[in-house]
């Protein structure tokens, strides 16, 4: 393993304005996508949808990387060019989501476990001579006002994302380590605290156990935060205090970054929480985002499958990727 290569890949991925797009959903997911602006799921217009992403002008200025999906990270612009080339020559990181997705746990009702860990070394080799320089890999952690997580639901998640970040190391590639605790649910902002704190806490003993070097690696959490049927809504400044007391505790801060995802918040919320935490001051972490829905949302609203709307659509993704750009540094102002 070569630690430098891996911290400079992982630091001009949190550069400064810069953070991640993630365009790495799954065949299903995307298929709800387009679903929900009836738009057909073919091969040819999930190629054509990621096209329109990848050549957006300006995007290269707020994206220091982007994640791929494994059908993505072999398609082509229409011109025949590798969707990995044309972001690499933009100066966009391509990365690749390598987990296979989040199965029952058995034995433990309720919670979930992320498989893909078979084969994984193989995988990541070809992802790696395909032009992939970073990856990710999903824990959903189920969450409820008392039962859920169990115990051993958190361990075992924490423990198969320390196997595919030390596998993701060997092979020279940044893991994106992505524990997410679910915001489906009626739970408050304090029991998303104390579940993201039990949560972050197992994650880094076992990268620790593992041998994971935190200075090669980057942190994709949740942000602590109510779930959404809660009655009781944290307002901005509470959720990005809580959030940063929270990584505080648990995230060492040789990590060179924290990458939130969105999780389900609307774009604006998104941009206004990673706002204010940056407004707070200096962190020990690059404090940045990896989006995908509070990226996408607007601009699969203004494509809605046509090619007479591809300029608005990609007007909208730089909207969004320069908005966070500014809250990325807290400088954005509604
Ligand atoms: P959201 O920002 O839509 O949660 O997606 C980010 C992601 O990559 C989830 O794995």
């Amino acid at each position: 393993m070569n630690l430098d290569e891996l911290k400079s890949v992982a630091n001009a991925i949190v550069a400064r304005q810069k953070g991640v797009l993630a365009a790495d959903e799954s065949s299903p997911t995307i298929k709800k996508r387009f679903d929900s602006i009836q738009v057909e799921s073919t091969e040819e217009n999930r190629r054509r949808y990621r096209e329109i992403l990848f050549t957006a002008d300006g995007i290269e200025r707020y994206v220091g990387g982007v994640i791929l999906f494994d059908e993505t990270l072999r398609q082509c612009t229409r011109e025949g060019v590798p969707f990995p080339k044309l972001l690499a020559g933009r100066g966009i990181i391509p990365g690749i989501k390598v987990d296979q997705g989040a199965k029952a746990l058995a034995l433990c009702p309720g919670d979930k476990v992320t498989e893909g860990l078979d084969g994984l070394r193989e995988r990541l080799a070809e992802y790696k001579q395909l032009g992939a320089q970073f990856a990710k890999w999903r824990a959903v952690i189920e969450i409820d006002e008392r039962d859920l997580p169990s115990a051993f639901g958190i361990r075992a998640n924490a423990h198969a994302l320390a196997r595919y970040a030390a596998l993701c190391q060997e092979a020279g590639l940044v893991p994106i380590v992505e524990p997410e605790v679910l915001m489906d649910g009626a739970h408050g902002i304090e029991r998303c605290e104390v579940v993201t704190a039990q949560v972050l806490q197992a994650v880094f003993a076992e990268l620790d156990f593992h041998r994971v070097q935190f200075e090669g690696m980057l942190l994709k959490p949740n942000m602590v935060i109510a779930g959404k049927k809660s009655v009781q809504q944290a307002g901005v400044q509470a959720v990005a205090e809580t959030t940063i007391r929270c990584l505080k505790r648990y995230v060492p801060a040789a990590v060179p970054g924290i990458v939130f995802l969105s999780g389900g918040q609307s774009a604006e919320d998104a941009t206004d929480h990673l706002n204010a935490m940056n407004a707070m001051g200096a962190h020990p972490w690059q404090v940045s985002f990896s989006y995908g829905r509070a990226l996408q949302a607007p601009v699969l609203a203004a494509w809605r499958g046509q090619e007479i709307h591809v300029a608005a659509a990609q007007r909208a993704l730089l909207k969004r990727c320069r908005l966070n750009g500014l809250a990325r540094d807290g400088q954005y102002v509604r």
